[in-house]
């Protein structure tokens, strides 16, 4: 389990501006019943979160993205929408039957022909459409497991031109527990929610090609969303 958020401020923060910034929507919500009902695990993106990225494909005018875990589709919801009539969606997910349930969430919401959701182990995945030449996407979006992070930002760096967005969700959710805990990551132990994430980090922040930077996001724990942009 994760250290619960110590800052209740933040949580309540984070309620407020729900309230006002993201009005209740039948459709996420039973999409999250759904998958619940089917046994999912609840660690889709925050409703704020989930705004925050429908601003960004918006903002940045995205048509074509790219998304890496699809769980039950909650956060394909928002981005399809973001990029609604026209664009095009792929979703990337190892687990065939979350495929079944975004698929049916991804119908019932009236994406799903925008959507183009490829099961199977993302890195490979990746790698076939790199080599089938596939056309750049105009925004990436990371959130699959995280000790693939850093193998899914090359990727994300092949398949986008400049101008692109990569975005990438967790980054600082294990660092801020150990920064609560006073304790550092212990190298060797598995940590599933740290894997990849302090390379990942150092990765985009060191890369050339790459103008990035870190939002902190809250819910019941502190985390952070990467938002980088592809040089012109
Ligand atoms: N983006 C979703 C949450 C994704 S949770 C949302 O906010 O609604 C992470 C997802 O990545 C899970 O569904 C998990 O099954 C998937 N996943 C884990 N390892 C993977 C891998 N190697 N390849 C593809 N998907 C993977
Ligand atoms: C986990 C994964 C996520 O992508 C997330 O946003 C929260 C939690 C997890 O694996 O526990
Ligand atoms: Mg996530």
């Amino acid at each position: 389990m994760a250290t619960p958020n110590p800052y209740p401020l933040l949580v309540e923060v984070d309620q407020y501006i729900e309230r006002l910034f993201v009005p209740r929507d039948a459709v996420l919500e039973e999409s999250l019943k759904a998958a619940i009902v089917a046994g999912l695990p609840e660690i889709h993106v925050s409703p704020n979160e989930g705004k925050l990225l429908y601003l960004l494909a918006k903002l940045s005018g995205a048509k074509r993205v790219l998304e890496i875990g699809l769980l039950g589709g909650y956060s394909t919801i928002w981005l399809a929408r973001a990029i609604a009539p026209k664009g095009h969606l792929v979703s990337l997910e190892l687990d065939e039957n979350y495929v079944r349930v975004a698929g049916k969430n991804l119908e019932i919401a009236g994406l799903r022909s925008m959507v183009d959701i490829r099961q199977g182990a993302a890195a490979a995945t990746l790698e076939k459409m790199v080599k089938a030449g596939e056309a750049p996407f105009d925004l990436v979006f990371i959130d699959a497991d995280k000790d693939g992070y850093p193998v899914y930002l090359d990727y994300a760096l092949k398949l986008t031109k400049p101008g692109s967005l990569i975005l990438a969700d967790n980054v600082i959710r294990r660092i801020a527990d150990t920064m609560v805990n006073h304790e550092k990551p212990k190298p060797g132990a598995p940590d599933p929610l740290l894997g990849g994430i302090e390379e990942f980090n150092r990765k985009l922040a060191g890369n050339p090609k790459l103008e990035s930077i870190v939002v902190t996001v809250t819910r019941e724990f502190v985390d952070g969303l990467a938002i980088a942009r592809v040089k012109d």
